[in-house]
């Protein structure tokens, strides 16, 4: 969670922190601030968005060319004023941002305060702001090692960075569990929570890793890590292009993102699928595929949307590969004490890379002996970077809080993965291999013709805006796709909504179901659909409203249904990628009717880095 920047060079520090405040805002957003050396350090922060923030700053002034800025997502103490960080020691010479959690803040805090600190804030941060004071203060040291030595006393996440008036030439930084990217300018570098407020200023970017420290002077950097042992940095060019970052005269990113889709389902698989459609090839897992096609068993980790992928991949890999397949949340994998093996393998699904649940999932499983893949779009972070090998799906940046085209990517590349190991199972013939491979280069097209029906879709939101509650059905493959519609409609509308297996809802759901309640069936022609055809006379014997998600031409739910939402016939394996495409056009138009901030909906951010 939250946003971290930083500058240091030779040109005014502010703007680079606010316009990077806004690139990072989709992190968390419940306040900000920035501090800026000159002279002193003047710290200015404010509650709400980084817009707030600026408007606060308008009347001070922001002049110096060393500075940090913070969006905050806050998990110890509301979010107001004297929350938001930056964090000041008490004695005013150390000056902090910090993303994640300090767990033993508690105790520490408690020493501190016997020896004299008083705190202002409700937050972990501070404590860290005084313990490096007081650490500083009772040794002769520098501000390095004073960094260092309470970052050793510290149990917990974070990426920091912290200046100081004692040493005004410098910032440090620092990473254990929450992300951070160092920009390498001429005479000046940039430090972001990651790469996109840096790509406008450079290309060349050093990736920290856990336990790194950095130490940065305008003019030069040392990397060592918090016990003090030399680092090399490694620079790398950063593949990222400043276009992809911008809304693109959409309203908001979600929608862009969801217009994307073609092309970015496109850049997944270009470059993987033969132009004869005879092979897909995934580069990403040439040392692994061997044994993973000898695989026992496959678990799958992952949070949120990408689990919903993972589900479809579940179906997927054991309908063509015959391998089990195990669907987890990284949250209760990691506690939950599971039987991993050696012979397992792990693939953990997460669009930001830096999931903090995932990422636990997946060190245990490593240790645990499993061979770990990852199905990510940040290229960099933390899990391709921890995983034995794996496949970034090319998205592209994703931007919206709600996610979108990063879902059907991931799905695409689980498509991808299981078609290979179903061929080389012998599960699948090389026909039908050949045949799925057409089918998914098909898929753009078909989502183009979807995203043509986004005014019609558009006017049953309109109907449905002041929905308290929803239903979303679905069978088969089409089950997680109705997990996914509904958390789309909850995440940004604030509509409770409701995913099931259609055939559940007579064990429960139906109870619910009366001439208010709008349910949404996702009802494509595949082998459920008799069955499925009886679940909407079911919920129209009881007066519900029924919105189906339906195969172009498919007149009889047309008959049967309030409304229907139609999809290019598709291949029953293949259908969650087209499906989803409806669904999300639906709640992003309900959001907007409802007033809602879709970009960033409330108590939410993109990228959860706290467990
Ligand atoms: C999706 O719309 C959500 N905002 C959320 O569930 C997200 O999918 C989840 O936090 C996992 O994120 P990741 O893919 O970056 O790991
Ligand atoms: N734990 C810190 C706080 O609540 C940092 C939260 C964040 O990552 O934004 O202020």
């Amino acid at each position: 969670m939250c946003g971290i920047v930083g500058y240091i060079g030779n040109k005014e520090a502010y703007p680079i922190l606010i316009n990077g405040l806004k690139r990072l805002e989709y992190r968390g957003y419940d306040s900000a601030g920035v501090a800026l050396l000159n002279g002193n350090i003047n710290v200015y922060k404010r509650k709400g968005k980084v817009s707030d923030l600026e408007d606060y700053t308008k009347s001070q002034n922001t002049d110096g060319t060393i500075g940090i800025g913070h969006t905050r997502w806050a998990t110890h103490g509301e979010p107001n004023d004297i929350n938001a960080h930056p964090h000041r020691s008490m004695d005013g010479k150390f000056v902090l941002i910090h993303n994640g959690i300090i767990e033993n803040y508690g105790k520490l805090k408690k020493s501190l305060e016997e020896a004299g600190y008083e705190f202002t804030s409700d937050t972990d941060t501070e404590v860290l702001a005084n313990l490096i004071a007081y650490i500083y203060k009772e040794g002769d040291m520098s501000v390095e090692m004073a960094v260092r030595l309470a970052l050793k006393k510290v149990i917990g996440a974070y990426g920091l960075v912290v200046f100081s008036t004692e040493e005004p030439d410098k910032l440090i930084a620092a990473r254990k569990g929450s992300p951070l990217v160092i920009g390498v300018g001429k005479g000046e570098y940039f430090l972001a929570s990651d790469a996109t407020p840096i790509v406008e200023h450079t290309n060349s970017v050093i990736y920290l890793n856990d336990d790194d420290l950095a130490i940065i002077k305008k003019d030069q950097m040392v990397l060592k890590t918090i016990f003090d042992e030399k680092q090399e940095p490694v620079v790398e060019e950063l593949d990222l292009d400043i276009g992809e970052i911008d809304k693109n005269g959409f309203p908001h990113f979600m929608l862009k993102e969801i217009f994307e889709q073609p092309r970015s389902i496109l850049d997944t698989f270009r470059g993987r699928v033969a132009k004869d459609n005879s092979e897909i090839v995934l580069g990403g897992l040439y040392r692994v595929i061997d044994d993973l096609v000898q695989a026992k068993r496959i678990l799958i980790v992952a949070c949120g949307t990408s689990w919903h992928a993972g589900q479809v991949g579940e179906y997927m890999i054991e309908d063509l590969a015959r391998i089990p397949v195990e669907v987890e949340y990284g949250s209760e994998f990691r506690y939950r004490n599971p039987v991993i093996t050696k012979d397992d393998f792990v693939i953990a699904i997460s669009q930001s890379g830096e999931t903090a649940d995932t990422l636990a999932a997946i060190r245990m499983a490593k240790e645990a002996g499993a061979r770990v893949l990852g199905i990510c779009n940040v290229v960099g972070s933390s899990i391709p970077r921890e995983t034995d090998a794996g496949v970034y799906t090319h998205a592209g940046p994703e931007i919206g809080v709600a996610s979108t085209k990063a879902f059907t990517a991931q799905v695409t590349v689980l498509a991808m993965i299981a078609m290979v190991l179903g061929n080389k199972r012998g599960e699948l013939s090389t026909d039908d291999y050949n045949e799925l491979i057409h089918d998914l280069t098909e898929v753009p097209a078909k989502i183009e013709k979807i995203l043509q029906q986004n005014e019609e879709i558009k006017a049953i939101a309109e109907i449905y805006k002041e929905a308290t509650n929803a239903i979303y059905l679905g069978r088969g493959y089409l089950f997680p796709v109705a997990l996914e519609g509904a958390l789309k409609l909850k995440e940004i509308s604030y509509i409770h909504a409701e995913g099931y297996p259609a055939a559940e809802m007579k064990h429960g759901p139906i109870a619910l179901i009366d001439e208010n309640m709008p349910v949404i069936v996702i009802a494509t022609k595949d082998k459920s659909y008799d069955k499925i055809v009886s679940n909407i006379q079911e919920v129209k014997a009881r007066n519900g409203k029924v919105i189906a998600v339906v195969t172009e031409g498919d007149d009889t739910i047309r008959n049967m249904a309030d409304h229907v939402m139609e999809v290019p016939e598709s291949t029953e394996m293949l259908s969650a990628l087209t499906t989803v495409v409806p669904l999300q056009l639906l709640s992003y138009h309900i959001a907007v009717m409802r007033g809602c901030n879709v970009d960033q909906p409330r108590n939410l951010a993109k990228s959860v880095t706290v467990e």
